[in-house]
C-alpha cells in the first residue's frame, strides 16, 4: 500500500481513497460531514442535492450523525432529494423489515425533507409492472441531473446495492435474485432466513457508477475478506464491489477491522 502515513483518527491512507478509521463514530462522521457539505454548498446555488442512500448496519452512524446536525446545527434537508440503492420484493413498505421502514426510523422522520423528495423502490408491485417502474426510477435520478453522491455498504458476497456476483458493469435498475450468503445475513432482520425475500429490486452497477462521487463504507472484521478482495483483487463480475476500482471519484471509507486484510 503506498503514501502510508498516520494522522489523528485516519491510520493510513493510500492515495486519499482509501481511508482507515480506528474509531467508527469517527469514520461515520467523516462521511456525514461530507453528505452536509454537498447538501450547503447546493443550497448556496440555489440547488438541490441528490443524494443516493444505502441501508443496512454500515451506515447507521451516518444517519445519526446527519440527525444531530439537524437538531443540533440547523443542517436542513429541504433541497434534498433522495434515491435509495434498494428494496426487498415483495415486502410492503410498513413492514418492519423494510428499507422503507429503515429509512424512516433511522433518518427521515427525524429531519425535514420534504417526503415527496424521498424515492425507495417500491417492494409492492406486481411482476409485470416492475421494469417499467425501474426504468422510471433511472429517468428519475438522470431528470434531477444524476447522483450528487451515492452512499455504499458492502455484503459479503461483494454486492453493492443487490447487485450480487454476476452483476454487470452496464446492469440498471432491475429486479434480482439475493445470493445465500445475503439472505443467510439479513435472517436475524426476518426471524428466520426462510422468512428473507428472495428477490430484490436495486438500482444497477451502472446506476451507482455513473453518481458524482461514490462512498463505499465498511466497519467491522467481517468485511475484512471482501474488502481485500473488492479493493485489491482482480476486476470480475463475481464481485461487484470491484467494478468501483474503475472510477477515480470513490473512496473507500473503513474501520481498523475491515482493513486488516489489505496488504500495507
Ligand atoms: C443496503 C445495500 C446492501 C448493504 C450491504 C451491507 O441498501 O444495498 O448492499 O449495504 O448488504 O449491509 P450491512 O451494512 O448491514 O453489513
Amino acid at each position: 500500500m503506498k503514501d502510508l502515513f498516520k494522522t489523528q483518527d485516519i491510520t493510513y491512507k493510500r492515495e486519499d481513497a482509501i481511508k482507515v478509521y480506528s474509531d467508527k463514530d469517527v469514520a461515520s462522521a467523516y462521511v456525514a460531514e461530507r453528505i452536509a457539505k454537498i447538501i450547503k454548498h447546493k443550497q448556496q446555488i440555489g440547488e438541490r442535492a441528490i443524494i443516493g442512500l444505502a441501508t443496512g448496519s454500515t451506515p447507521k452512524g451516518v444517519y445519526r450523525e446527519l440527525v444531530r446536525m439537524h437538531k443540533d446545527e440547523g443542517l436542513s434537508f429541504k433541497n434534498v432529494v433522495t434515491f435509495n440503492l434498494d428494496e426487498y420484493y415483495p415486502i410492503l413498505p410498513v413492514d418492519d423489515q423494510s428499507y422503507m421502514s429503515f429509512m424512516k426510523s433511522n433518518l427521515f422522520n427525524h429531519i425535514d425533507i420534504d417526503h415527496c423528495h424521498v424515492h425507495i423502490p417500491d417492494g409492492t408491485l406486481s411482476l409485470e409492472g416492475i421494469q417499467a417502474y425501474c426504468d422510471l426510477y433511472e429517468q428519475k435520478i438522470v431528470d434531477f441531473g444524476g447522483l450528487d453522491i451515492q452512499l455504499l455498504g458492502i455484503g459479503r458476497t461483494g454486492h453493492i446495492g443487490f447487485n450480487e456476483p454476476g452483476a454487470i458493469l452496464e446492469s440498471k435498475t432491475r429486479l434480482v435474485t439475493l445470493n445465500d450468503i445475503t439472505r443467510e445475513d439479513a435472517k436475524d432482520d426476518f426471524g428466520g432466513k426462510e422468512k428473507v425475500p428472495t428477490q430484490a429490486i436495486t438500482m444497477g452497477v451502472q446506476t451507482i457508477t455513473q453518481a458524482k462521487e461514490v462512498i463505499l463504507m465498511a466497519l467491522s472484521q467481517r468485511k475484512a475478506e471482501i474488502i481485500k478482495l473488492a479493493l485489491e483483487g482482480e476486476i470480475t463480475t463475481d464481485i461487484p464491489a470491484t467494478f468501483l476500482q474503475k472510477l477515480r471519484h470513490v473512496e473507500y471509507i473503513l474501520d481498523s477491522e475491515a482493513a486488516s486484510l489489505l496488504s500495507r
